[in-house]
């Protein structure tokens, strides 16, 4: 008897002192909670260090436990996405263990090194880089949306292979969409505060930003080549959304795309398009009211296609939305289950394999609205009629999607794997251009070039190139430097002394023996 008991004892105490934050909390809360929970970020204190994250167990049990932390809104048992910020049912287990057991540090020095948190981008530099200026935050009592169109000056249609949205202001910025304007109709609108986005037909929305969101990379490496087409003099319109408070605030959010090299071969076109839309209904009010679409609205998908991304959008009276497709075989394609949509947290959902939409499919919507007073985003009280429309306080039903034509195999892609390795590639590229930086980019007038790496005694020479690979400027030749810094700058003179056009140029900078380039834009 006596022994049982002491088993047991020990037993419980091996169990409890198990869980600690050296071994195996620490990395779950980096993983999962910091790259919002860290000093700037957008979640409200930190959760990075030991000493930062055991005053607040209790808040993220509670949190943990009410399914409000991480935010990740769809139902992984309906389909797969990837960069799912959820937290799988063992790291769950660890934490909420280890905050019962009472938050046992074990050994300092096992603790695995914190992550570094970058304000600026993870991709590093692009290949267009265009920026809203700067802009303050009017959201005293209410959100503040507003929409700036930027024009790219891209001199030639390129092809994106990835996108970054770099927030000016973290703590500020709730969502930013990038749309892409081929046509550049559409203007800049601050005024209303109301403003969800362009309201040309012939945008497409490229990608949006929500706080802790990735950037988009789009497989690039064989054996699966992916890219959107950005047509020359194309503008993006960003639509930027800042919540109520922010009032005073100031942000200027940049986007940053990086093109494939011109000439690339082998790349599969892909779209986007709000392929699921309702505009014609109501919402009465006192009311849950179910509202649906489909595509196409006639017949079925004419030929086979892989779904890449998934984008639901609702208000915030939206309460659930499910997207799927009707196969052929009367088999349900799943595409993404919201079962408590939160207009806060909004995204495009990646899937971890791309799912095949064959021909004969019918894609389906189908979304609840709540505009009863018991909703608690109700933005009206008594609750009223409501309508589809762009202000946030009308309502929308919208599915938008990334998608390409099938090809065989498509279905087995492990986009995990595929994604990881493309970004790994883009970054070590942009990393050869971190020697040196070119500001303002795109140009008018002069760019200046500066690096901060350089030794006293290296030898650097410094060239400008046109597309066609043809030498425009000599901006210093086999120079050995005397400082560990250098601030070039070029007005745009070649070196038959005229003015050079506008368009794509290389800044090829040769140090030691070297080669990096540089593509800036002059317009
Ligand atoms: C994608 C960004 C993001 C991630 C990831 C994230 N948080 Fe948060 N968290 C926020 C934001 C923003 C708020 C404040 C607004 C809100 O409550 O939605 C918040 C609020 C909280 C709060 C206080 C409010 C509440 O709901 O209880 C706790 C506690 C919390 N987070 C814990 C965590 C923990 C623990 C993790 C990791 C398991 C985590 N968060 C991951 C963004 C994030």
């Amino acid at each position: 008897m006596k022994i049982t008991s002491l088993l047991a004892l020990l037993f419980i105490a091996s169990n409890t002192i198990s869980q600690t934050w050296s071994d195996d909390v620490a990395q779950i809360v980096y993983d999962k909670c910091a790259q919002c929970h860290h000093t700037g970020g957008v979640g409200p204190f930190p959760l990075v260090t030991y000493s930062e994250t055991t005053p607040m167990a209790a808040a993220m049990a509670s949190a943990i436990n009410g399914e409000r932390m991480p935010p990740w809104p769809p139902n992984n048992n309906y389909q797969q996405y990837v960069h799912d910020r959820s937290l799988s049912p063992t790291e769950e287990t660890t934490i909420l263990d280890w905050i019962a057991n009472g938050t046992p540090e074990g050994v300092a020095a096992n603790t695995p090194p914190p992550p570094v948190f970058s304000t600026g981008s993870l991709l590093g530099n692009g290949d267009l880089e265009l920026q809203i200026p700067t802009y303050m935050s009017k959201a005293t009592t209410s959100d503040d949306y507003v929409c700036f169109a930027i024009s790219s000056g891209l001199p030639q249609d390129r092809v994106i292979r990835a996108v970054e949205i770099v927030p000016g202001n973290s703590e500020i910025v709730h969502h930013a969409l990038i749309y892409l304007d081929p046509n550049g109709g559409n203007v800049t609108d601050t005024v209303g505060g109301n403003c969800g986005g362009p309201n040309s037909p012939t945008t497409e929305l490229i990608m949006g930003y929500t706080p802790g969101s990735s950037p988009m990379v789009l497989p690039s490496v064989s054996p699966l080549k992916m890219g959107m087409n950005f047509p020359a003099n194309g503008q993006i319109v960003f639509a930027m959304h800042y919540p109520e408070g922010s009032y005073g605030m100031y942000d200027s959010t940049k986007v940053i795309f990086h093109f494939y090299p011109l000439g690339e071969t082998g790349i599969r076109p892909v779209s986007t398009a709000r392929l699921l839309e309702n505009w014609t209904f109501s919402l009465p009010p006192n009311q849950i009211t179910s509202v649906s679409d489909v595509y196409p609205n006639v017949g079925t998908l004419p030929s086979d296609f892989s779904l890449i991304s998934v984008f639901p959008h609702m208000h915030l009276l939206g309460k659930s939305m499910e997207i799927y497709g009707i196969l052929p075989s009367l088999d349900t394609l799943k595409l993404i289950d919201i079962p408590d949509w939160d207009f806060e947290w909004q995204d495009f959902y990646f899937f971890k394999n791309l799912q095949k939409a064959e021909q004969g499919t019918k894609l389906h919507a189908d979304a609840v609205f709540d505009n009863t007073a018991a909703n608690p985003n109700n933005p009206s009280s008594p609750p009223v009629t409501v309508g589809a429309g762009l202000n946030t306080t009308d309502e929308m039903m919208l599915g938008f999607m990334h998608f390409m034509s099938y090809l065989p195999g498509d279905e087995n892609y492990n986009m995990d794997s595929l994604l990881n390795l493309s970004t790994v590639s883009l970054i070590e590229e942009s990393q050869v251009d971190k020697l040196f930086t070119a500001y303002p980019n795109p140009f008018t007038n002069g760019i200046n070039l500066y690096s901060p790496n350089l030794k006293s005694g290296d030898v650097l020479s410094v060239y400008v190139y046109d597309l066609e690979g043809r030498r425009i400027a000599r901006l210093m030749e086999n120079a050995r430097l005397t400082s560990s810094e250098l601030l070039l700058e070029w007005d745009g003179t070649g070196e038959d002394g005229s003015t050079v056009s506008n368009g794509m140029y290389y800044i090829s900078v040769r140090l030691n023996g070297e080669l990096s380039n540089h593509r800036v834009i002059k317009h």
